[in-house]
């Protein structure tokens, strides 16, 4: 399981991302589809790429009651998503609803990874904002345990956590890990960036590529060069 390079296609619109998949005649990478291009197309879109003969990662983080999360769940299950999301300061027991509702009457689900502090949000704004005055790190860890504790299958952390997370959680526990750049390429608004080699060198299970392929000039090498360097 795991090792591979998901595409993060944050295009706004059908068109766009059907141009942009269309480049790609023999490899059929594993497609991110998030908030914007679900928002603005609808289960459609997952059905297309689906059918085009991609895996799709369909990032669009529920938190909400347990009812309505394992409703929702059985919903993106029957989309026939290969992995999806949520975050677990829902509690563990909006992940179990999750999990719930994701399985399909022969037992089968896509992945359900969790998101546990986006990197967006920084100890200072935890402490004040949220009202959480643990450092971030063990903020961290402990959403990971509560998610495998729930049966969920990993969570989205950053390349230089995943370590810290299988220490945690076991090597089975999947990383799925964005922030990732080539070494010779540009970081845009991301920090804190590994490339691909050390991503793989850090444990990571999937790495979430956006730009560095989405805005090639190559973007089926640049798929290519990913899979490289990772695999
Ligand atoms: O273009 P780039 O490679 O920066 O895209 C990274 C993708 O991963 C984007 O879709 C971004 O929203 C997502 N992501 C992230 N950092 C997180 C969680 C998700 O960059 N902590």
């Amino acid at each position: 399981m795991g090792k591979d390079v998901i595409v993060a296609c944050d295009f706004s619109n059908k068109s766009e991302v059907i141009e942009f998949l269309s480049k790609f005649k023999e490899e059929k990478p594993y497609v991110k589809i998030g908030m914007e291009l679900f928002y603005s197309e609808g289960p459609e879109i997952v059905r297309q790429i689906k059918s085009m003969g991609h895996k799709i990662f369909l990032d669009l983080k529920l938190h909400d009651i347990p009812n309505t999360v394992m409703k929702s769940m059985s919903v993106l299950s029957s989309l026939d998503v290969d992995m999806c999301n949520l975050h677990a300061a829902g509690t563990i027991a909006m992940m179990e609803a999750a999990i719930k509702g994701l399985t399909r009457e022969d037992g089968t689900r896509p992945l359900l990874i969790a998101v546990t502090q986006l990197t967006s949000t920084s100890e200072e704004r935890m402490r004040t904002d949220v009202l959480i005055d643990k450092p971030l790190d063990e903020v961290v860890i402990h959403y990971a345990k509560n998610a495998k504790k729930a049966g969920l299958d990993g969570v989205v952390c950053s390349p230089l956590e995943a370590s810290m997370v299988h220490n945690a959680c076991g090597m089975e526990f999947l990383t799925v890990t964005p922030g990732v750049r080539f070494e010779d390429g540009d970081c845009g608004d991301q920090v804190r960036v590994t490339t691909p080699e050390q991503a793989k060198k850090l444990g990571s299970d999937y790495i979430v590529v956006g730009r560095p392929i989405t805005a090639a000039s190559d973007p089926v090498e640049a798929y290519k060069r990913c899979l490289r360097e990772f695999r």
